[in-house]
């Protein structure tokens, strides 16, 4: 069982360097399926959903080679037809991306129901609405999505809610569909449009994501490709928020500045001073933060994954701050953890209220999932004394190196494991 053990109260100062987009990623990465040739990725963040995503396409037979740390070749031509493994796939979310290109590739797949974060109801049913729309037919049984279709007809997709996930498995299986597929009320997050930019590097023909009328017209093939991710919106978004609760002074390296914009217009319109540059923003922190109100909504509107994030910070700023969850309907489970660190926070179904305090102190607290685990660690690093975060798998799920980077900003955080025995005789 790992921990972080924080010895909070330190400026962040320096600069960190981002790494690759964890959602763009675990797309990009299942996306490789449906060429018949090897691709090289570039930039990929080495966390635990991309190790999950390896390991399926290994289990599969498909022959993945690691360049360097974040460099992979995919060959996917050795890949055998054969159901994904149930535990692997419901180890994470993005499991569900499988179902599209293997069922490109062999006309059927079986793939288990994916996991990842508990955040309320996650239906898939928009995935299976474009999958039925692209005259697929599907059956669930045992926990597993069976899929079939001789071959895909491109089809008009006009979604009845804003999702990542089945944009995302809608331009998969529709890239190779017969004739042309437009995905109305598409979702226009960046990773749509870096996924997007990874598969037209491979001979497809997609135009518009990033906007809601996503047009594609099926290809026959697709070739191999070399492709560099683009960085992470979120873990950028992260360290900025670090910086500012510490009262820091850092550069945020390898970045996208137009997709932090949401982030970057809160944190100033509570107080913080962003600089923006071309690939960096410089975040400088004062500590007497004015509270505000926070929706989140899908891209552009301000993030649903830095809503923990931007929580822990507005626990110290003056004033009552709001926030209403507009995306999931469970995504305050971080609220208890920081109450115990002496946050004031009352929550009301999809909506928070946060009183601002004058500090919190440093628990024990456990990390419910990925971002509520950032959120704890950037509390632990604003508060003077030690914070134990436990249950950090949830954190390595979508944060390369985390620890390591903030101690190269001067935070004095450690990566602790206790065997399950040490454990038990606590
Ligand atoms: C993606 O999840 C991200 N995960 C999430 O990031 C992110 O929070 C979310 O998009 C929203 O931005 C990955 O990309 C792997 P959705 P996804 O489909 O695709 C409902 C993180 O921390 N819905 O856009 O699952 C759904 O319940 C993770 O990195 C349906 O009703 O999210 C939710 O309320 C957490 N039916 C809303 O739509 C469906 O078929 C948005 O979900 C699909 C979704």
């Amino acid at each position: 069982m790992d921990k972080y053990i924080i010895n909070g109260g330190k400026r962040l100062t320096g600069e960190v360097e981002i790494s690759g987009a964890k959602n763009a990623a675990v797309a990009i990465i299942p996306a490789t399926i449906l060429a018949d040739e090897p691709c090289i990725l570039e930039n990929v963040p080495s966390i635990n959903d991309v190790t999950i995503d390896l390991r399926i396409l290994r289990e599969l037979g498909a022959d993945v080679k690691m360049l360097n740390r974040n460099t992979i070749r995919i060959d996917p031509r050795p890949i055998r037809d054969m159901p994904v493994p149930y535990e692997l796939a419901r180890s994470m979310r993005a499991s569900y991306y499988f179902l599209s290109t293997l069922l490109n590739r062999f006309g059927h797949a079986q793939v288990p129901m994916p996991g990842g974060c508990y955040l309320g109801d996650r239906p898939m049913d928009q995935h299976l609405k474009c999958f039925r729309s692209l005259g697929a037919k599907y059956s669930i049984e045992h926990g597993v999505v069976n899929i079939e279709a001789d071959t895909l007809y491109g089809t008009h997709i006009p979604f009845d809610k804003v999702s990542v996930g089945a944009t995302i498995n809608a331009m998969l299986a529709a890239v190779k569909a017969e004739g042309q597929t437009i995905i109305e009320n598409a979702a226009k997050e960046p990773h749509i449009v870096d996924l997007a930019n990874f598969l037209n590097s491979m001979g497809a023909d997609i135009m518009g994501a990033g906007t809601d009328v996503i047009k594609i017209k099926g290809v026959s093939r697709l070739h191999g490709a070399e492709y560099a991710i683009i960085p992470d919106q979120i873990e950028a978004g992260t360290f900025m928020i670090a910086v500012a609760a510490t009262k820091g002074d850092a550069l945020i390296k390898n970045v996208i500045p137009k997709h932090l914009e949401p982030i970057t217009s809160k944190l100033r319109k509570i107080g913080v001073v962003v600089m923006e540059y071309d690939d960096s923003v410089r975040v400088i922190g004062q500590g007497n933060y004015e509270h505000t109100m926070v929706r989140t909504m899908p891209h552009p509107g301000f993030p649903t994954d830095m809503q923990p994030q931007f929580a822990a910070l507005l626990t110290l700023a003056n004033g009552t701050s709001i926030i209403n969850e507009g995306i999931f309907d469970n995504r305050f489970r971080y609220a208890d953890e920081l109450r115990r660190m002496g946050a004031d926070i009352s929550v009301d179904g999809k909506m928070a209220i946060i009183e601002g305090v004058d500090h919190l102190t440093g628990a024990p607290v456990k990390a419910t999932d990925l971002r509520a685990g950032a959120a704890l660690i950037i509390a632990g690093l604003s508060t003077d004394g030690v914070t134990e975060i436990e249950d950090i798998y949830h954190i390595e799920r979508g944060y390369d190196n985390m620890d390591g980077k903030l101690r190269a900003m001067g935070a004095d955080i450690v990566k602790r494991t206790f065997s399950e025995s040490i454990r038990q005789a606590i």
